[in-house]
């Protein structure tokens, strides 16, 4: 059995040799080695289209140590076929005093070309880290994100209101943001405007973001926080500061009035027996102070539901009060047995919360 074993291995050894022996078969090899990993496509939101100054940050230091190791990379790659086409009668050539020549590769192989890369990469991390932990926030912008499993609460405290899923910013001014959880470790990430934040439980971290441009940008939770982690998104709406002025204020504003009989009705239903809707929800301006759900004061000026996994439309919202745990099983909202006109209540009453 082990005599078996010992021969297919040499068989296979002997195959591989006989592959690798022609030196055109090892540049094709190689070339199309190079060809596979080049696969990079243009996936959006990527780091390497940074839309801030954090993000840029990163990305310089990214090309950096890519542009590095493909030096590296092709340096080895040469020397390789050069030794391969180096013919045996040269490697033996008397008047090579090969000890030298060995001492001389070991000293700018092995110690001066590694020190110099190092120094490089050492140079752009701490240089990078020190723009990145660059505090100097506008402090009338301050943002308190939470995170939960799994959407995000989002606070300014200055404006006193709370929100959710969705950040406000005005665009070209650095925003102060100081994350924390409720109840597993998260993690904050705008790949395009700047790196990760841990969110811990029982700890608040400082960060802040920066966008150039006016946009949307899309975040996502980067730490492993249970089975909805990547059902744990947000985004970051980048605005002048005119526009994020009125958007503050229209925050700020308490919950509309039901405008409908329709709406009052749903009103009603959202209060009572069996949804109890209040009891984890909080409407402002109303008595519903619910705190383990996301505040919906205004849940009808947001883009998506569910920690931005959805449009934020009727038919989504009513898919999602029916049954929340089809679309995203394990979240903390029950799903519910409403009759049609019911349904129809209550989304007259939640398309009021603009
Ligand atoms: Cu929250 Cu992953």
């Amino acid at each position: 059995m082990e005599a078996c074993k010992i021969k297919q291995f040499v068989q296979t050894g002997k195959a591989f040799g006989s592959f690798f022996q022609s030196k055109l078969t090892i540049i094709i090899f190689l070339l199309a080695a190079s060809l596979l990993t080049a696969g990079c496509s243009d996936v959006s939101p990527s780091t390497l289209d940074p839309k801030g100054p954090g993000a840029e940050e990163i990305a310089l230091i990214w090309w950096v140590m890519f542009g590095l190791s493909a030096a590296v990379f092709g340096l080895v790659m040469v020397l390789l076929v050069i030794a391969l086409f180096r013919s045996r009668s040269k490697q033996t050539d008397p008047n090579v005093n090969e000890q030298k020549l060995d001492r001389w590769f070991l000293i700018a192989g092995g110690i001066v070309m590694p020190l110099i890369v190092l120094g490089i990469v050492y140079y752009y991390a701490i240089w990078g880290m020190a723009v990145m932990a660059a505090p100097d926030p506008d402090e009338n912008v301050v943002i308190e994100v939470i995170g939960w499993q799994w959407w995000w609460e989002v606070r300014y405290p200055n404006q006193k209101f709370t929100t959710a899923n969705e950040i406000h910013i005005p665009v070209n001014e650095r925003v102060k943001l100081q994350v924390t959880a409720y109840d597993v470790i998260h993690s904050f990430w705008v790949p395009e405007l700047h790196g990760k934040i841990d969110m811990i439980p029982g700890q608040t971290n400082t960060f802040w973001i920066e966008a150039n441009e006016p946009g949307v940008y899309y975040g996502e939770c980067a730490e492993f926080c249970g089975i909805q982690h990547a059902k744990m998104a947000f985004l970051v709406v980048a605005e002048p500061a005119e526009e994020f002025n009125t958007w503050l204020e229209e925050q700020q504003q308490p919950a509309a009035e039901p405008s409908s009989e329709l709406a009052q009705r749903g009103f009603e239903l959202f209060f009572s027996e069996p949804l109890n809707c209040a009891e984890c929800h909080a409407i402002r301006g109303t008595e519903a102070e619910g705190e383990l759900g996301p505040d919906l004061t205004h849940l009808g000026s947001r883009r998506t539901l569910a920690a931005g996994i959805m449009p934020n439309n009727r038919g989504h919202l009513a898919g999602w009060i029916i049954n929340p745990q089809n679309i995203k099983p394990g979240n903390l909202m029950p799903s519910t047995d409403l009759t049609g006109p019911e349904l129809q209540e209550l989304l007259a009453y939640l398309e009021t919360l603009k």
